[in-house]
């Protein structure tokens, strides 16, 4: 048996755990577990005991399918309460020689250590760039001369409280969180293209309570937002309209929705059955247009948080979309004109064992929280073996978040 890594992503519509062997090539998927989610509003816990139970679930399916206990897992995060910022940390490189990991963790330590909230808590801190003796853009600084090293740092946060209860709900399923992931990043890694990451790219994945934004530039992560709008709103929209319960709405959202209605004709009809009992006939070309208008806002504050970020101007390869309401039809041109930007519709691809599931928009916050992990996994330090199923201090955990990855490499 190889190492495990399992990701434990929390959404607001599914739960899905997935158990991964390390092999030399890549993760394999052993086990899956995907279940409706509950207790969730908008990407954050609104019912821990109902989340438990579904989290629960989730596990013993991917127990049952993988024939491994897990006892811990990395766990998406999302929700209006995370926020980021951007900090410069400091450290002078003394003895006139070349950059070291430790003067890179100096500044990074200095970069963290900002004033933030008492009700708040750091989730991750992302190197962005680096300035040597006043030389800025510099991003792999490790072995270059300089007496003055800067650190520009991406430093995302989350509430506390919000935290300790999506923590609650997943201990009270039986399992430890090695590490909350936050969920644009997980996406972000799972569908990606190394060209796109490095041109600059905003990811965009469009979930059931929330849409989660990305910017990636030069290799690493500059601007994550939530926003607290996704597809459970698509069908808050189709149930008041039609006035029919919220079940029948998703029904009707998943096999007759369309977000164009110029691209559907007038005189398509599908008979729907109201709450009062008349079974009545619907213009799917309506149905259009409500869900036209519902996207037209979501593309709107997308393309008002790119703006805010300053990066506008730097999304060479454009926007990737993904997340369960990707799949719905017809929003391509509306978002490429909305957000002036290309646009790919994307699902996990290099995934391999038990996987045909997993090749879908919905699971690529999922997927990527597995890539996350295993790299996170090598980033701990000895005492905070993942695998050998000791508690570890939390917070030094989520301290302790910088991610291999967005770390510059050793040339
Ligand atoms: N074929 C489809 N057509 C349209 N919408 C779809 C389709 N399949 C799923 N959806 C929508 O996708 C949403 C679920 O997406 P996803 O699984 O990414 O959400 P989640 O990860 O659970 O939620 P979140 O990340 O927002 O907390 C639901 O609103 C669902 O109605
Ligand atoms: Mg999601």
């Amino acid at each position: 048996m190889g190492d495990l890594v399992v990701g434990l992503d929390v959404g607001t519509h599914k739960i899905c755990t997935i158990v991964g062997e390390v092999r030399p090539e890549d993760i394999y998927v052993v086990g899956l577990g995907i279940e409706t989610s509950d207790g969730m509003k908008k990407g954050v816990v609104s019912d821990v005991g109902a989340l438990s139970v579904a989290i629960a679930q989730s596990i013993r399916k991917a127990e049952k399918s993988s024939g491994y206990d897990i006892n811990r897992a990395f766990v998406s995060v999302a929700g209006s309460h995370i926020s980021s910022l951007t900090s410069r940390g400091m450290a002078t490189v003394v003895g006139s020689r070349s950059v070291q990991t430790v003067d890179l963790e100096k500044a990074m330590s200095v970069a963290r250590n900002i004033a933030i909230p008492h009700n708040r808590e750091i989730l991750h801190v992302v190197p962005r760039s680096y300035t040597l003796d006043g030389q800025e853009g510099i991003r792999s600084p490790l072995g270059m001369h300089c007496f003055r090293l800067e650190v520009d740092a991406h430093i995302i946060t989350a509430s506390t409280t919000s935290l300790a209860n999506l923590e609650d709900a997943v201990e009270s399923a039986g399992l430890l969180v090695d590490r909350f992931i936050l969920n644009p990043l997980a996406a972000g890694e799972a569908v990606l293209t190394p060209h796109e990451r490095e041109m600059g790219a905003v990811v965009i994945d469009i979930g059931s309570g929330t849409t989660d934004i990305a910017i990636f530039i030069d290799n690493t992560v500059w601007h994550t937002a939530i926003i607290p709008v996704g597809g459970n709103h698509v069908t808050q929209d189709i149930t008041y309209w039609m006035r029919v319960p919220f079940g029948l709405a998703e029904q009707v959202k998943i096999q007759r929705g369309h977000a164009d209605m110029q691209a559907v004709s007038e005189s398509e009809v599908f008979p729907v059955e109201p709450f009062g009992g008349e079974i009545l006939p619907v213009s799917r070309r309506d149905l259009a247009m409500v869900i036209e208008a519902r996207f037209e806002e979501i593309f709107e504050m997308v393309e008002k948080e790119i703006k805010r970020s300053g990066y506008a101007g730097l999304l060479r390869a454009g926007s990737v979309i993904t997340g369960g309401s990707s799949l719905l039809p017809g929003y391509r041109d509306l978002a490429s004109r909305i957000l002036n930007l290309p646009v790919r519709l994307a699902q996990p691809e290099r995934v391999t064992g038990i996987a045909d599931t997993l090749k879908n928009p919905s699971y690529s916050t999922s997927v990527g929280l597995l890539r996350l992990g295993l790299e996170m996994d090598a980033m701990l330090e000895p005492d905070q073996d993942v695998n050998v199923g000791v508690p570890v201090n939390q917070w030094t955990r989520r301290m302790n978040n910088f991610l291999k990855r967005f770390l510059p490499q050793d040339e």
